[in-house]
C-alpha cells in the first residue's frame, strides 16, 4: 500500500522550493529549457547538484544527453521568466531572458545565483530522471531567490524570521 496520488503531491505542494530554469545547448547550437523546483545541492567535496525532470517532459532528450547544463536560480522579481520556461509549446527563449554566460550556456542575467555543470550522471527516478551535475562555475548574485510554495511563487520578505 502507498500514498495516494492526490495525497503526496498536497503534503509535498507545502515543501518551500527554490524556482529554477535549467538550461542547455546541444550539438546543433539548440537551446533548451524548463523551469524546476526540484533542485538541491548534493555533495561538497566533488561539488555535485541535482535537478529532476520529468521523462514525458518535451525537454527531457535533450537533457538525458547533455554534456553541460546551467542552473538558473531565480530572483523574487523573475516569476514571468519561470512562467515562460514553464510553458508547453512555446519557444521559452523567444523573449530573451538569456545570455550566453559561464561555459557559454544561457544564463538569466540579475539571477539570485547561477550554477554551470558538467553531466556527471542521469539517474533513474520513477517517472522522473535526476541530473547529477559536477559544478564547474559558480555565482552567488544580490537579489533575493524566488520560493515555490502551496503551488505559488512567494517572496522570501513574506516570512517572518523564526524563532
Ligand atoms: C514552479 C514550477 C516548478 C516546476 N518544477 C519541475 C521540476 O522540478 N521537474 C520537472 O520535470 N518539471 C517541473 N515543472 C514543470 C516544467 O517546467 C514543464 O512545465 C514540464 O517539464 C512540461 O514541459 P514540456 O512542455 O516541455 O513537456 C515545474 C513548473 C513550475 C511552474
Amino acid at each position: 500500500m502507498s500514498v495516494a496520488p492526490e495525497e503526496f503531491t498536497r503534503t509535498m505542494a507545502r515543501v518551500p522550493g527554490p524556482v529554477v530554469v535549467v538550461t542547455t545547448v546541444d550539438r546543433t547550437g539548440r537551446r533548451w529549457g524548463f523551469t524546476a523546483s526540484s533542485f538541491s545541492s548534493l555533495s561538497i567535496a566533488p561539488p555535485l547538484v541535482l535537478v529532476c525532470l520529468g521523462k514525458s517532459a518535451s525537454t527531457h532528450a535533450a537533457f538525458a544527453s547533455a554534456d553541460y547544463f546551467m542552473i538558473n536560480v531565480l530572483a523574487e522579481g523573475q516569476a514571468d521568466i519561470a512562467r515562460r520556461f514553464a510553458c508547453s509549446g512555446a519557444d521559452r527563449f523567444a523573449a530573451g531572458d538569456t545570455l550566453p554566460m559561464e561555459l557559454g550556456l544561457p544564463g538569466v542575467p540579475d539571477a539570485a545565483a547561477r550554477v554551470a555543470c558538467s553531466m556527471d550522471r542521469v539517474v533513474d527516478g520513477g517517472d522522473h530522471s535526476v541530473l547529477i551535475g559536477r559544478v564547474e562555475a559558480a555565482f552567488a548574485g544580490e537579489d533575493a531567490p524566488l520560493v515555490y510554495c502551496d503551488r505559488s511563487f512567494q517572496r522570501p520578505e513574506a516570512l517572518e524570521v523564526a524563532r
